[in-house]
């Protein structure tokens, strides 16, 4: 029977894809024309819950695909292998994903396998380098192959996408709609952190990527205690990731320190507030280095590469490595260097203006009633 709405299935796995398809969803839900569906792959458990608890999201399918300390391999294999017949089931006229996870992949290839149309949201983001960050280059390089609509980011997303060839009517520059997801938060009443006293200087730290499990990360946690033994002012607040490859050595590393705080991670509302009261972020994490600049806060960035190229030459986010020395001495100069830390702190937001949401489901609109 033909439907009189068009059924759009939006994929979330991991946090940072339902932070930032939870905008998407909502819009869509707006939308007299779409019968909007949600397919939670759970490829995180308790962080894609926390969430969608906090937007008020509850999927339609749930797939429950976490294990402890998943490999690639096996993910991938059980996503794959799970996917065909959720999609055989919904029937969607056209599939969402974001981003850059294993979700996003597996998802991208089964939709293809049979013949949805893919609509790939924060398309086109690149650093070159398939094994930096590992392995979502390789991710987000297949999901965009796969994809009819790329919802790139910014004007240099698109470029890398016209450069790999996609023919520009099916790019569209939208913005990131995780800056619609940090406008709709930060209009929320978010009470500051407990974990750091008034008169106490805040450092927040995130850290997770495959790429620098191991020896980088040992180099991450030795900088951390670095900072924390030089600066008696200052507190550091670290929400670990459950990932027991960076949760075990942070534990082992860290928690033993007066002034280093290590806890759960964080529902989006309290991450939100503690990135509000810091004075600096140091992270490896991708939506971070979006989110920080629009709170106006430095942010170094413990990586080797970034496909966010936009705020580091805007001056406010700054690639340092997974180095302790460069780590540390970015962070004293930060702290020490009014005129430094001011010029990093300026509030930019290269990444959107908290409509790319709208800009989506409007070009869906238009595209599938052609
Ligand atoms: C994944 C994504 C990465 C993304 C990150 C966001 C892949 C390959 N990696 O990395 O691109 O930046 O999510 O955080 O897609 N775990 C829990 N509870 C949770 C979530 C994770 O216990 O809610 C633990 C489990 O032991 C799990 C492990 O973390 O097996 C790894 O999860 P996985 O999604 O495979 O990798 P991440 O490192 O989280
Ligand atoms: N975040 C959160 N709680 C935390 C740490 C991060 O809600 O304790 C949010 C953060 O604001 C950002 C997203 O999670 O929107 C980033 O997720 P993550 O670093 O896990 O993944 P990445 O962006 O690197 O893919």
């Amino acid at each position: 029977m033909k439907r009189s709405k068009k059924r759009i299935l939006c994929v979330v796995g991991t946090r940072p894809e339902a932070i930032k398809m939870a905008p998407v969803i909502l819009a869509l839900r707006e939308a007299p024309w779409a019968e909007v569906r949600v397919l939670a792959t759970a490829q995180h458990r308790q962080m894609l819950d926390q969430v969608l608890n906090v937007f008020g999201i509850v999927p339609d399918v749930d797939m429950n695909v976490m294990r402890p300390n998943q490999s690639l391999p096996e993910l991938t294999a059980r996503l794959l292998g799970e996917l065909d017949g959720v999609l055989a089931a919904e029937d969607p006229d056209a599939l969402l994903v974001q981003g850059d996870t294993t979700t996003v992949m597996t998802a991208a290839m089964a939709a293809f396998y049979r013949g949805i149309p893919v609509g790939h949201v924060e398309a086109g983001l690149r650093t070159g380098d398939l094994r930096n960050p590992f392995p979502e280059e390789m991710n987000r390089v297949i999901a965009g192959r796969l994809s009819r609509w790329h919802f790139a980011p910014t004007a240099s997303s698109e470029a890398n996408l016209l450069r790999e060839g996609f023919a520009q009517s099916s790019i569209h520059v939208t913005g990131n709609t995780v800056i619609d997801a940090l406008i709709d938060v930060v209009a929320r009443d978010l009470p500051p952190p407990t974990e750091v006293a008034a008169d106490e200087r805040l450092i927040l730290v995130t850290a997770h990527r495959r790429e620098n499990f191991g020896e980088p990360f040992l180099e991450i946690c030795r900088a951390i205690r670095t900072i924390a033994d030089r600066h008696p002012q200052v507190r550091i607040l670290y929400p670990v990731h459950p990932n027991p490859n960076v949760a075990d050595v942070a534990r082992a590393r860290l928690a033993d320190h007066p002034r280093i705080t290590l806890c759960q991670p964080l529902d989006y509302l309290p991450f939100v507030a503690a990135m509000k009261r810091a004075e600096i972020i140091l992270t490896d994490s991708g939506g971070v280095q979006e989110e920080a600049p629009a709170l106006g806060k430095p942010v170094l960035v413990m990586r080797r590469e970034t496909e966010r190229p936009e705020a580091v030459e805007q001056g406010v986010v700054k690639l340092v490595g997974p180095v302790c020395e460069a780590i540390v001495s970015a962070t004293d100069e930060l702290l020490q260097n009014a005129e430094a830390y001011r010029a990093m702190a300026k509030g930019v937001s290269p990444y959107g203006d908290g409509h790319a949401s709208a800009r989506i489901v409007s070009i869906l609109h238009r595209d599938l009633f052609d």
